[in-house]
């Protein structure tokens, strides 16, 4: 009898074919990362880049993220590459971090949303690894939901956005990390900068620059075009409080109504955020109370997350 560990690496490694030859057909893929699931296209095939758009509902100016799976892709995607990319790609690659280059004229716009430069991670997780391998090609992916709606940290969250609008969900159960990686660029006039928190710290990617990350200037076009659009909506109204006190006074104005509570009385954690937000959708909350205590305070990629809930 062949054990049970084995059979279920037989099945995955059948699937990851299965799934890169849809990719080679121009089809989308939902496969999961450490940080949450992507949907992924092959970065030199335009059409189905374009397709990544569409179905998602995301704006042509919102650039995708590369996916490596080998440190040989980079000469593919970038030109004037600075030394400290390669420090940090030894202390962080693979793992939650994108690394925003100018990007090769081979690069098409439509992955970059227009811009000169293209942003490159390689993820830690061994499906993304083996599936972008069996492409023999850099994979753009952003977070395999709805524009608008949590990043999915489970396939079956992936299932509930597209259905059978993609071709294939490579299931690999629930994520590490919950929350996208961290995203920062070497190709601003201005210096290195952090465009988006994540797990990642900025501290510990300073220590290895042996530099300080700036902020991403106000600039017109935005640094990091996806910071100006609202995310993670769910249906529900959000409330936040920063005591436990005026949560408490919230809750006995309308104790009926159908609510979730977040970050009372176990502290909110970046790893299960877009889990509750999920949840609260299912439950057809009609509204979430999110207690923000000290230490979510000082969480930069939670207190990043929870900032654009409330964007418009
Ligand atoms: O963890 C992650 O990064 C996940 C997994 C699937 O890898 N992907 C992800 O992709 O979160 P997405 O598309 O949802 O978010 C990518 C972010 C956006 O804010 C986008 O504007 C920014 O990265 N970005 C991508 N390329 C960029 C570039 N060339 N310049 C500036 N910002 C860029
Ligand atoms: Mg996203």
């Amino acid at each position: 009898m062949r054990k049970k560990g084995i059979k279920h690496r037989v099945v995955i490694h059948n699937e990851i074919q299965a799934a890169a030859d849809l990719l080679k057909k121009k089809q989308l893929v939902a496969f999961p990362t450490e940080t949450v699931y992507g949907l992924g296209a092959i970065i030199w095939e335009e059409e189905a880049v374009g397709q990544i758009f569409s179905v998602k509902g995301r704006p042509p100016d919102n650039p995708l993220i590369a996916h490596i799976g080998n440190l040989d892709e980079v000469h593919l995607l970038a030109k004037n590459i600075p030394p400290v990319f390669w420090k940090l790609v030894d202390r962080f690659f693979p793992g939650p971090l994108s690394i925003v280059l100018p990007k090769k004229k081979s690069v098409p716009y439509i992955a970059t949303g227009g811009l000169d430069s293209v942003a490159i991670r390689m993820p830690s997780n061994l499906i993304a690894q083996q599936l972008i391998r069996a492409c023999g090609a850099p994979l753009v992916a952003p977070s395999a939901n709805l524009s608008g709606k949590p990043s999915p940290v489970t396939a079956e969250q992936v299932a509930d956005d597209f259905g059978e609008k993609i071709a294939y969900i490579l299931d690999g159960g629930k994520v590490d990390y919950g929350i996208e990686s961290t995203v920062i660029s070497l190709c601003s006039t201005q210096g290195p900068s952090l465009l988006r928190p994540g797990n990642i710290t900025k501290e510990e990617i300073e220590a290895v620059m042996g530099t300080s990350l700036g902020s991403p200037q106000k600039e017109a076009p935005p640094a990091s075009p996806g910071m100006k659009y609202r995310h993670y909506a769910p249906c529900g109204k959000v409330f936040f409080f920063e005591t436990t006190e005026e949560l408490k006074q919230h809750l006995l104005k309308n104790p009926k109504i159908n609510r979730l509570i977040l970050g009372d009385p176990l502290p909110l954690n970046a790893k299960t955020l877009y889990l509750s937000l999920r949840q609260a959708d299912k439950q057809m909350c009609e509204e979430i109370c999110v207690y923000i205590n000290q230490a979510t305070r000082c969480d930069q990629a939670l207190m990043n997350r929870l900032s654009r809930i409330i964007l418009d």
